[in-house]
């Protein structure tokens, strides 16, 4: 285990009697990938080489999935026939909508998780690739099928998160339209209209920061489940599990509540005081374990932001808020120290909240654009798959004499 320790890591090593454990895998490589690349130190992202800015400033989601999935920008016909296909799969099983049904009070990432793996269940597709797994390895003749299922996997998560709105507040269901892209078609699902442009452009904008990040719990635990050659299905409903955390997907959500329930900017230095105390609050939407500054998908999502409150206000003086905690931030030594910045989930929900979107909702929107993250890695893995099986070192007793109940 000696090995380990010339690794480059900063962070927390734990030495054991049988090596030593870097803790929560900080900087530990698992494979290559040439998906998505991080920068840490400088705060840049790329897509299959592609700098983020690039990205969302000249492109849009159907076109950045496709990238993801495929490993290059498509020609013109094939990102038409790529969106036929996508508008084509958006509809989703009777058994589905019955689960949604069941669950319509329950929070939507349990709803979503739930709706995955039934769809899952009744998607021929998914259990022809399954089937072909009982060979123990992913035959390359599937190649294609798998392909097939991530696309429709990208374009039934939108469906199944309107579809549930709409249930929870007994609202009729709105089908899938599909001469709407894929940003303006789940709000026209979710609110009952053809939203206006900056709306579809807004949530457009967020599916295209969040497709992938390389390797964050969610994408970690998407291939672990993958590597044991589970169907695809349940390799998304694992991952929107690991999504829901406040920690990682569920921060988004938190930040605009804290936002909410602050009130006011004038409360942010003492908001952000409390969150420098040992065992404080976390600020929500602050710090990353590889972003050493500010993450560039938040400077990008910001000026969103200024522009969307600019055109239609911002009555809850979310977006002054999380400026002026914005600003505490990156003033205080604590921070600073620690090189804590925002990330993407300090500014999103300002933006999703005033449209109209319930707060509940935001990390399903996050898991409805990370869905085609999740399964590009688990098709890169595939390539070269091998289980996951890491050790833990025992440090408790052997051989113990077993006491019959009558002499304890
Ligand atoms: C996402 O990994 C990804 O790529 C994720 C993501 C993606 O696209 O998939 O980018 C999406 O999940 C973004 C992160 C969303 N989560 C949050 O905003 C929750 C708040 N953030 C923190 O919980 C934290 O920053 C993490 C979880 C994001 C990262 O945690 P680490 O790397 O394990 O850091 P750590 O807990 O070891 O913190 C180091 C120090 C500690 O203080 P000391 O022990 O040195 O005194 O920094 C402090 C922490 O207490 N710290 C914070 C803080 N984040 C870290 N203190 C106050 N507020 C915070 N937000």
């Amino acid at each position: 285990m000696d090995h380990l320790v010339q690794i480059k890591t900063s962070g927390k090593v734990l030495q054991t009697p049988c090596g030593y454990i870097i803790h929560g895998l900080e900087d530990v490589l698992i494979k290559v990938t040439s998906i998505s690349d991080i920068d840490g130190e400088r705060g840049l992202l790329w897509y299959r080489g592609y700098r983020i800015e690039d990205l969302a400033r000249f492109s849009n989601y159907e076109e950045v999935s496709y990238l993801i999935l495929h490993g290059r920008l498509p020609t013109r016909d094939e990102l038409e026939m790529y969106k036929h296909r996508l508008a084509s799969f958006r509809t989703l099983h009777p058994a589905t909508v019955e689960v949604l049904k069941n669950l319509a009070a329950a929070h939507p990432m349990f709803a979503l998780q739930a709706a995955i793996a039934v769809e899952g269940a009744h998607d021929v597709d998914n259990l022809r690739l399954m089937e072909s797994f009982k060979v123990g390895r992913y035959v390359e003749a599937e190649r294609e099928l798998a392909f097939k299922i991530a696309e429709k996997l990208v374009a039934k998560l939108p469906t199944i998160v309107a579809y549930h709105y709409r249930l929870s507040r007994g609202l009729s269901l709105v089908e899938p339209k599909p001469d709407l892209s894929h940003a303006a078609n789940f709000l026209y699902m979710f609110f009952g209209s053809v939203p206006q442009p900056l709306a579809a452009r807004g949530v457009d904008l967020y599916l295209t920061l969040h497709a992938d990040h390389e390797i964050p719990a969610s994408t970690f635990t998407a291939h672990v489940v993958a590597s044991t050659l589970s169907d695809m299905y349940s390799t998304v409903a694992a991952a929107v599990a690991a999504l829901k955390g406040s920690l990682h997907g569920g921060a988004n959500e938190m930040a605009v509540r804290n936002y909410l329930e602050m009130g006011s900017p004038s409360r942010a230095r003492e908001v952000v005081e409390a969150a420098t105390k040992p065992g404080g609050p976390k600020l929500m939407g602050v710090g990353h374990r590889v972003y050493k500054a500010y993450d560039p998908r938040a400077l990008i999502f910001k000026e969103f932001a200024r522009e969307y409150v600019a055109k239609f206000g911002d009555p809850k003086h979310l977006y002054a808020i999380a400026e002026a905690i914005e600003q505490e931030v990156l003033s205080h030594p604590y921070f600073q120290q620690r090189k804590l910045y925002p990330n993407v989930d300090f500014w999103s929900g300002i933006v999703f909240y005033y449209m109209g979107i319930p707060y509940e909702y935001f990390t399903s929107i996050f898991a409805m654009s990370r869905v085609v993250g999740w399964l590009a890695h688990v098709l890169e893995y595939w390539e070269n798959n091998r289980i996951f099986r890491p050790r833990g070192c025992y440090i408790g007793p052997h051989d113990l004499r077993y006491v019959p109940l009558d002499q304890r």
